[in-house]
């Protein structure tokens, strides 16, 4: 078991990570709190696999368990309502626990509701998908998401705990496996060219499983060297955004089905790299080194977008501040920074790479 600690003063916490860490689940709770009970708050495809497994480390906690249904659409005003009246349903009160076992949906679905029941309740991760052990799980960014867009209502409210069992990442569908892939590659273009080598070196799910403990650490340990910088998303925070500017916009010319969004992040690495080296900032040939270690991990890298299509969604990014853009460019792997442009600017850029391509 490898240990991380997120430094955020009365707000800090650890991130626990290894194989077979769900079994001992009850004891590395009791070892951060003490609560009377627990509430579970889960979805169908994790409690089926794993839902035993998680009773049978909690021992004598009484608790009780709220299946959802799996998927994003889980993350809704409906079943954050829900939520709430099973936790008031079954006593939770404020020295008691919340756990979220599953994803990144239940996650943040999860710690909405800890951020909001009685005005903020004590909650632990056990994120069970690789996309949730390196991200969602860890920076205390909680969400849900309304007709009108994802993520539009949240709190910031850090977990008390995060447990990563590594061995649970086996049974993720191949595409989910290769998604996470998608954001761990992120984190060694933007922050660790070591990294980057070790994942090069070893560039298949079956290659890399002996390294998964290594690869969930070094994620944890450097997306919390950011949030600890930057708690509140204002700065170097956003530097976690490489690849979703255009990964997003991926995202939605798929409607949101045809990609997942570790898929549209992949595409949107090579495109952010390719801005990068039409400005000569990034190095020739880091566009091709980020498509072939996705490609190997089995992302789908040969899909092509017309700029028209990516740019009337580029306009809609979220990290647009009136009419300025902050892309996310490598000036390395391993050496990242934020980069304005206005819209205009940013239009033109997409042109060109789509073009040149
Ligand atoms: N809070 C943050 O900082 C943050 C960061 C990134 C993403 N997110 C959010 O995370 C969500 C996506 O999370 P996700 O990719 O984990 O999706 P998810 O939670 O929907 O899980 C993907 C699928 O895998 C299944 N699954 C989960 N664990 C499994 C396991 N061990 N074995 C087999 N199947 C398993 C789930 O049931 C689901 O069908 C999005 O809503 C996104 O907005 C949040
Ligand atoms: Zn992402």
């Amino acid at each position: 078991m490898k240990t991380l600690t997120v430094g955020l003063q009365e707000r800090a916490y650890a991130i626990q990570i290894g194989g077979g860490l769900l079994d001992r689940a009850g004891e590395l709770i009791a070892a951060v709190s003490a609560p009377a009970m627990a509430v579970v708050l889960t979805d169908d495809h994790v409690w089926a696999l794993y839902g035993k497994r998680l009773e049978t480390a909690l021992g004598d906690l009484p608790h009780r368990v709220l299946v959802l249904p799996h998927g994003e659409q889980t993350k809704c005003v409906d079943q954050y309502a829900r939520c709430l009246s099973f936790c008031a349903e079954s006593g939770l009160s404020r020295g008691d626990l919340l756990l979220a076992f599953g994803g990144g949906v239940i996650g943040d679905l999860a710690g909405f509701v800890a951020a909001t029941y009685m005005r903020g309740v004590r909650f632990v991760q056990i994120p069970t998908t690789l996309l949730a052990q390196v991200d969602s799980a860890v920076g205390g960014k909680t969400a849900i998401d309304l007709p009108e867009g994802k993520n539009l209502v949240g709190a910031f409210h850090q977990p008390s705990l995060v447990i990563a069992d590594t061995d649970l990442l086996q049974s993720l569908p191949p595409r989910e496996q290769a998604g996470g892939m998608a954001e761990v590659i992120k984190y060694g273009a933007l922050f660790d060219a070591t990294f980057f080598e070790l994942l090069e070196a070893h560039p298949t799910w079956e290659a890399a499983t002996p390294l998964l403990d290594e690869i969930v650490y070094r994620c944890c340990d450097l997306k919390r060297q950011v949030v600890e910088q930057d708690e509140r998303d204002n700065g170097a925070r956003q530097l976690l955004n490489f690849g979703h500017t255009y990964g997003h916009a991926i995202e939605a010319i798929g409607g949101y089905s045809a990609y997942v969004h570790g898929e549209g992040v992949a595409l949107g690495m090579v495109l952010a790299a390719k801005v990068g080296i039409f400005q000569n900032i990034t190095p020739i040939g880091t566009d091709d080194r980020l498509e072939s270690l996705c490609d190997s991990f089995g992302l789908p890298m040969t899909e092509r977008f017309a700029a028209e299509a990516l740019n009337a969604h580029l306009a809609l990014d979220k990290k647009r501040d009136k009419q300025t853009l902050r892309l996310v460019l490598l000036r390395n792997i391993g050496e990242s920074f934020l980069h304005a442009v206005t819209l205009e600017e940013a239009y033109a850029l997409t042109e060109e790479i789509v073009h040149a391509d």
